[in-house]
């Protein structure tokens, strides 16, 4: 059987499984073995397996990061169908936001810190838009990653507030050999700051150093920090890899676990 692709909720109601309980692993795409890790997860717990596949324009704060987000769709969709994935749901954005974005989740705690600080209303995109796929696809069980550790957090709290009736699974973080968490964005690394990049997460799952002194090592390396904190029993951090060889400067996000 092949994959099936839609768009609407009318096309979903038409396909969607009339038994069998159903896990959604929303995703914006450019998948790597981190997203199929969760697509696997779904696939072994569930009889039905949705991916979402959405650039989710709300929840990017600079236009340039938003039109450099790699796309690939025929690639994650071959991808998926090997992981166990049924269907595939890759609405537009009018499909999305008839209201054109004027509801929205607006959380006041969690999403003002760390990476909130740093991209201003990008959890509130983020939340409106999980809100949305989940309300559309209406899964028992959402697959997320631990490598988006605030987002994780942000989401099963906002389930909870909301009495959603998906369930959340929290998955962990696939990285390289070397390290360096897998992610859309390392494909933008060229080799010079790829082999920074594995300083940058092996500086950071040091555990004999304090934040401070993770800060002060990577910033000799050339990395512009935006934070590193310690919070929810995890070490969290996000940094700009340096321009070198004419490489545009990528943002890196990771987290490791702490003993406080
Ligand atoms: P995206 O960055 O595509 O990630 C989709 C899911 O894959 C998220 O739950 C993320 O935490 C997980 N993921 C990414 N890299 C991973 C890795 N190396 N190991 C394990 N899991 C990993 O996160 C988003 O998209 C968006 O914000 C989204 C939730 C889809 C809303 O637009």
């Amino acid at each position: 059987m092949s994959i099936s692709i839609f768009r609407t909720l009318a096309e979903w109601r038409s396909i969607k499984p009339a038994s069998g309980s159903i896990g959604v692993v929303p995703t914006m795409g450019a998948l790597h073995a981190g997203h199929i890790s969760l697509v696997a997860r779904a696939h072994g717990e569930n009889q039905h397996v949705v991916a979402t596949i959405y650039v989710n324009p709300t929840q990017f704060n600079n236009a340039s990061d938003l039109a450099a987000y790699p796309q690939s769709f025929d690639e994650d969709c071959a991808m998926l169908e090997q992981a166990g994935c049924q269907f595939v749901f890759a609405p537009t954005y009018e499909t999305l936001y008839p209201d054109q974005y004027r509801y929205r989740i607006s959380e006041s705690e969690i999403s003002r810190v760390l990476e909130g600080q740093y991209r201003p209303g990008h959890f509130d995109g983020m939340l409106t838009v999980v809100l949305k796929l989940l309300n559309v696809v209406g899964a028992d069980v959402a697959y997320f990653g631990e490598k988006d550790f605030q987002q994780l957090l942000l989401v099963r709290e906002m389930l909870h507030a909301f009495h959603h009736s998906t369930r959340i699974v929290a998955c962990p973080t696939v990285r390289e050999a070397d390290g360096l968490a897998m992610s859309s964005r390392n494909r933008r690394l060229n080799p010079a700051q790829r082999a920074l990049a594995t300083e940058w997460s092996q500086t950071l799952a040091n555990p004999s150093r304090s934040c401070q002194e993770v800060r002060a090592q990577l910033e000799r390396l050339g990395f512009r920090v935006d934070y590193i904190e310690d919070r929810w029993g995890r070490r969290l951090g996000a940094v700009h890899t340096p321009p070198v060889d004419g490489g545009a400067e990528i943002r890196l996000i990771d987290n490791v676990p702490v003993s406080v």
